[in-house]
């Protein structure tokens, strides 16, 4: 009898024991706890599979085994706290200690960006020498990681070179697509498995592996996958760098961007998702993973053009909001702006590129008076953004400010009280970077209200 995997929301499949009948649970390690690493291993744990998770970082190590996840993502603590308990999650700082335990290795280290953009592969290379000189059989080495094409190749390389006998190796790319904020739900209800192998043992493993979740496996070459992970990120990236553009011509005319992305977007070939003009976009992939594309692509002799436009365009989107508060507060040394919204989008607590941080810099510098309110974010926020004022909510941000700024789209944001807001602002303005809000409503109310290509 198979296990019953508790349903995350009213859309997804219940499993029934059935459907697990005869499925092959495999011992599992996950070489770095970071975002990808953690998910991955909880929700493989929960899949019913041994999973041990590797990590260098001992102090993180420790967080882990009381229980406690170090970032904020729907539903993960529960089913780490779950799959802890049943004994299916463990933890160690020896990658020997993982790899001699396991079958299936993943690779989730972090692959940060040096400074000309491209992907910096040091953790990489490092991780695979331990797992070589710590294999004793067969072991399948899976690249998770956002890597450049062609580095399966190197990893091939090092684990061969390494390798202390003659035990078999196979080496396979299978990238994720999880966005933070739904990355369980994206894990156990993916559109489709990319797996990139090299031998018919290595795909029956993985094919095996994601059997349960019963979704289209695209199965190609290690290179192959390795492009399918760049190009669907770039491809998303691009598509939201259109719509930045189409919003600059939706001002300049005056009409409202957010029609225009439902009139292109019910096309069915264009899709209305990832078609929401804003302040551009932000986190730890986009912005990481164009760099390195474009990187990747000079390196090949191919100048992508069209993605150094689409990172044109991102920056371009910052500039233009400030010059839409400065449109609105007319000059702005010694403004107060209550900005809304730190993280990078909402659901989660993540910084990391968030155009919130530059955008708050940028107005710093401009002598601008900042207070800021994030539902989330505030206690990563605190640690990195100095000369800024924390607030307890949205109110305590508005309170004798010049304007109010959306910076993300957080449904609390939706929800406020406007009338509260109003007599709190200090002037009755509002910049909505993210169009969260309907131009015509809020005029009505007495607000001065701009969004992002939208007629004011
Ligand atoms: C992304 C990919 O979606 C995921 O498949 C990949 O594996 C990791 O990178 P994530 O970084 O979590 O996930 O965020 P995502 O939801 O894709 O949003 C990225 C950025 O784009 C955010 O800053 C968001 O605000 C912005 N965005 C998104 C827009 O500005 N407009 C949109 O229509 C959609």
């Amino acid at each position: 009898m198979g296990e019953i995997y508790t349903p995350l929301g009213p859309e997804t499949r219940v499993w029934r024991g059935a459907e697990l009948r005869g499925y092959n649970r495999v011992n599992i390690s996950i070489i770095g706890t970071g975002y990808v690493g953690l998910v991955t291993g909880t929700c493989f744990a929960d899949l019913g599979n041994n999973v041990i998770c590797a990590d260098s970082d001992k102090e993180k190590l420790q967080t882990l085994k009381k229980g406690k996840i170090p970032i904020y993502e729907p539903g993960l603590e529960e089913m780490f706290k779950r799959n802890e308990q049943k004994g299916r999650l463990k933890f160690t700082s020896s990658i020997k200690d993982a790899v001699l335990k396991s079958d299936i290795i993943f690779i989730c280290v972090g692959t940060p960006s040096k400074e000309n953009g491209e992907a910096n592969l040091l953790y990489i290379e490092k991780v695979s020498k331990d797992i070589a000189q710590n294999i004793k059989s067969y072991k399948l080495i899976v690249e998770k990681s956002t890597v450049p094409v062609e580095t399966g190749e190197r990893v091939k390389e090092v684990i061969r070179s390494f390798k202390k006998n003659k035990a078999n190796f196979d080496v396979a790319s299978n990238p994720e697509f999880l966005r933070e904020g739904s990355a369980v739900e994206d894990f156990m209800h993916p559109d489709r498995i990319v797996i990139g192998v090299e031998s018919k043992r290595a795909k029956d493993l993985l094919a095996e592996l994601y059997r349960p979740l019963k979704a289209p496996l695209v199965v190609t070459d290690i290179k192959g996958a390795e492009i399918i992970k760049h190009a669907s990120n770039s491809f998303l990236a691009t598509k939201i760098s259109f719509i930045n553009a189409i919003s600059n011509i939706c001002e300049k005319v005056g009409a409202d961007v957010t029609k225009i992305a439902r009139g292109i977007g019910l096309d069915k070939r264009i899709s209305t998702s990832f078609l929401n003009a804003g302040i551009g976009y932000g986190g730890s992939c986009f912005p990481k993973d164009v760099n390195a594309f474009i990187h990747i692509a000079d390196k090949l002799g191919y100048d992508f053009g069209l993605l150094r436009e689409v990172k044109k365009i991102n920056e371009h989107q910052k500039d233009f909001l400030i010059n839409k508060i400065e449109h609105m507060l007319w000059n702005l040394p010694d403004k107060t702006i209550a900005v809304l919204g730190l993280s990078f989008k909402p659901d989660t607590d993540d910084l990391r590129s968030a155009p919130a941080l530059d955008i708050i810099e940028r107005l710093k510098n401009a002598g601008c008076i900042i207070k800021v309110y994030d539902p989330k974010a505030m206690p990563k926020a605190k640690k990195i953004l100095k000369g800024v004022k924390f607030c307890k909510n949205a109110y305590e941000a508005a309170s004798k400010s010049d304007c109010l700024v959306i910076l993300t789209d957080w449904n609390e944001f939706k929800e406020l009280d406007f009338k509260k807001i109003k007599k709190k602002l200090h002037q009755p303005v509002i910049i909505d970077g993210r169009n969260i809000y309907d131009p015509k409503k809020m005029k009505k109310m007495g607000f001065r209200y701009t969004g992002i290509g939208r007629a004011i």
